[in-house]
């Protein structure tokens, strides 16, 4: 069976051959997203900008840097975490992805989702929050975990609007903090309701102590 580095690689290729909406056409790269293939935490974003669509990589301009920045607060290092967005192509001018253009790629993050099968994800910003929190408003539910069967989702602003308004750093920074400890709950819920591990057949993967695997552009 092919092990999750392999299903990600050939996602991200199908990504990159991807027209089934308008963005492809001015975009220089698609960004099928980066990072670790059994992540126990994947972060979310809106879809690419300028500098993503140069390098064909996620979040690598200035809300990279503050990305980086909040991962580095509490000992994340980038290459142990899986960071994807909700559309992968860039919109022109870094508009706001259309309806039509969230649902075209809906089931690549679908197909990215079900690989890595993470602990946490954390959403940043308003389109990827609607994606698991239909209808809600980031200013009441930032920093407050939804609960599923085998992950929690956790709702943050995203980083570009708080370099915007650095009135919401404080927030965004508490928020952030949380992230290990529901990473360690969601650990402990899914060792709960786990059968007892046999001493016969295929182990549970691995959490991401191999070295990363960044997925290559080209
Ligand atoms: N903003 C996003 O939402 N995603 C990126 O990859 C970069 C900036």
């Amino acid at each position: 069976m092919a092990d999750n580095a392999e299903l990600l690689k050939a996602l991200a290729d199908e990504i990159r051959g991807c027209k089934a909406c308008r963005l492809y056409e001015q975009a220089t790269n698609s960004v099928p997203g980066a990072g670790h293939p059994n992540a126990e935490v994947m972060f979310i974003g809106e879809g690419p900008g300028y500098n993503e669509d140069k390098q064909g990589l996620p979040f690598v301009g200035q809300s990279g840097q503050y990305l980086d920045y909040l991962l580095n607060l509490i000992n994340l290092k980038r290459e142990t975490v899986f960071i994807a967005n909700v559309v992968k192509h860039r919109a022109p001018d870094n508009r706001d992805p259309l309806p039509d253009e969230i649902q075209a790629c809906c089931g690549f993050l679908d197909r990215q989702e079900q690989i890595i099968d993470p602990l946490v994800i954390v959403t940043l910003g308003r389109f990827s929050m609607a994606r698991y929190f239909p209808n809600a408003k980031i200013t009441a539910i930032h920093g407050k975990p939804k609960y599923e069967t085998r992950r929690a989702c956790l709702p943050l602003f995203h980083p570009a609007a708080v370099l915007r308004n650095p009135g919401l750093r404080r927030d965004m920074e508490a928020d952030f903090k949380r992230i290990p400890e529901l990473v360690a709950e969601m650990k402990q819920r899914r060792q709960s309701a786990a059968p007892a591990p046999s001493s016969e057949g295929p182990k549970p993967s691995e959490p991401p102590s191999e070295p990363p695997v960044q997925l290559k552009l080209f």
